[in-house]
């Protein structure tokens, strides 16, 4: 073993302590201080091919060197390739972030097997379960596909020899908080650890062909170990997303070198594994039947992705106490001041009544365009009047009780018409006076006025 020696670098400002102190000596910032190698682990090996050829940089014309774009990898599910901004690229390493048990083995057993099976190899290193499980796990979803190699191991250096000695197409090591190098004090998953782990696996990704998918769980406050710790490292951050008891998932891209991060996948996890859902936009609408009182349809836009999602509020006269106000998928905060402006500006006065407010299908919902069927959906619960078939709302509600319009609400208006729906009902658009829209988009200055023209009478 060559000597190695252990420094502390700032996080904030880079310098170098040979010891660790809460604070930073240098720029005096707290916490900031990661365990780090100094010294070069194996003699004669450089820590990256780049400062190999230092004094030599490798110079060629921007029209001979081959694009991301040509030599992209399709991952075999579209959604997930969506998200990715058309595949995995060769050469890099990407961190699929999210909460344990969502899924992300299962996806990432997936996606292997079916790199796999399209003929290029794959690797699964997995440091958290044993190799049968994964079988076990394979059998399940189908996965059990010549070209498909497991490596159980934890230590660092064998998965990194694992990844060379295959050098396969896709490699997925699961996971990067259980993966130690043992030449870094530290236990499995500190700061420390889960970089070292990184940097090296990046540097063997972007050495040679092969795409490393790196899977982490995120902590408590939904960062992957340490706040920045691994963002810097790698090409592309996805998080998979989802209520753990719900069947819905959702992908998407908090970072991205090689495409956008306004994609969204949506997923569902079934007994066989992780499927693509038919029509995703549909997907979130409760159900064709009859309109019902206390629901209505808005398109939310996911990054630039129209879908169609159903509010659903109840309204029940409260038996004591304060009464309730319980949402899934929306801010509480939202809906209150939603309460508020239906009392003050439409004479719907929900005091004295519990209210509940859903968002169907496990969606999570921000953007403030979801406020006009949020509004929506509790005046009908209220009044018991059901929304007039056909009908899809979008827009921002002002505490004064006016409307503004949805950004992209001709988008919207296509994505509603493609579901089937014939009106949008929406607010004026900043300074516009002429209010004669398009076909179908119906613009109301006020709440009064919008649910004047959505509920039926
Ligand atoms: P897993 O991939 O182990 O989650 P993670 O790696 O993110 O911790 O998924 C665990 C859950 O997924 C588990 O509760 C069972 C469920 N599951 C299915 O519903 N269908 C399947 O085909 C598989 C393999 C798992
Ligand atoms: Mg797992």
């Amino acid at each position: 073993m060559p000597a190695v020696k252990t420094t502390y670098l700032c996080q904030q400002c880079g310098a170098a302590s040979p010891k660790w102190a809460g604070q930073c000596p240098s720029c005096s910032a707290w916490n900031t201080l990661v365990e780090t190698i100094a010294a070069p682990r194996v003699a004669g090996r450089p820590r990256s091919a780049a400062r190999a050829v230092a004094g030599s940089a490798p110079v060629s014309p921007i029209g001979d060197i081959t694009s991301a774009e040509a030599t992209r990898l399709s991952s075999g599910i579209g959604e997930v390739d969506r998200v990715l901004g058309g595949g995995f690229v060769p050469g890099s390493i990407i961190l699929i972030g999210g909460d344990p048990g969502i899924g992300k083995s299962t996806l990432l057993l997936q996606l292997a097997a079916r790199v796999a099976s399209a003929g290029g190899n794959a690797l699964y290193v997995t440091a958290e379960e044993s190799a049968s499980q994964v079988r076990g796990r394979a059998e399940r979803i189908g996965g059990v596909v010549p070209g498909l190699d497991l490596a159980a191991t934890t230590d660092l250096e064998t998965a990194l020899a694992a990844v060379e000695s295959v050098s396969p197409a896709l490699a997925v090591v699961d996971s990067v908080q259980t993966i130690t190098s043992p030449d870094l004090g530290g236990p499995a998953g500190s700061v420390g650890q889960v970089r070292e782990v990184a940097s090296r696996l990046a540097e063997v990704a972007k050495a040679g062909q092969t795409c490393i998918a790196l899977v982490g769980h995120v902590t408590k406050e939904g960062t992957v170990a340490g706040p920045r710790t691994l963002e810097h490292l790698v090409d592309a951050v996805i998080y998979l997303e989802g209520e753990r008891l719900g069947s819905t998932r959702l992908l998407r891209a908090a970072k991205n070198r090689f495409g956008s991060t306004d994609e969204v996948g949506v997923l569902e996890m079934r007994g066989d594994g992780l499927a693509e859902v038919d029509d995703a936009s549909r997907f979130f609408l409760e159900s064709e039947e009859a309109p019902t009182a206390g629901s209505a349809v808005t398109i939310a836009l996911e990054g630039t992705r129209p879908l169609a999602v159903e509010i659903q509020a109840l309204s029940a006269a409260a038996s004591y106490g304060s009464p309730r106000r319980a949402t899934t998928g929306i801010d509480t905060n939202r809906v209150l001041m939603l309460i508020a402006v239906l009392a003050r500006h439409a004479g719907l006065n929900l005091t004295g009544h519990d209210v509940y407010v859903n968002v169907a299908g496990g969606l999570r919902i921000d953007e403030p365009a979801a406020d006009l069927a949020i509004a929506t959906a509790l005046a009908s619960s209220l009044r018991e009047r059901p929304v007039r078939r056909g009908t899809v709302l979008a827009g921002e509600v002002a505490l004064s009780g006016r409307l503004r319009t949805a950004v992209r609400a001709d988008r919207r208006l296509a994505e509603a018409r493609r579901l089937g729906f014939d009106r949008l009902i929406t607010g004026p658009a900043r300074g516009a006076t002429d209010r004669s829209a398009a076909s179908g988009l119906i613009v109301a200055a006020t709440i009064r006025e919008a649910l004047d023209a959505t509920l039926e009478s």
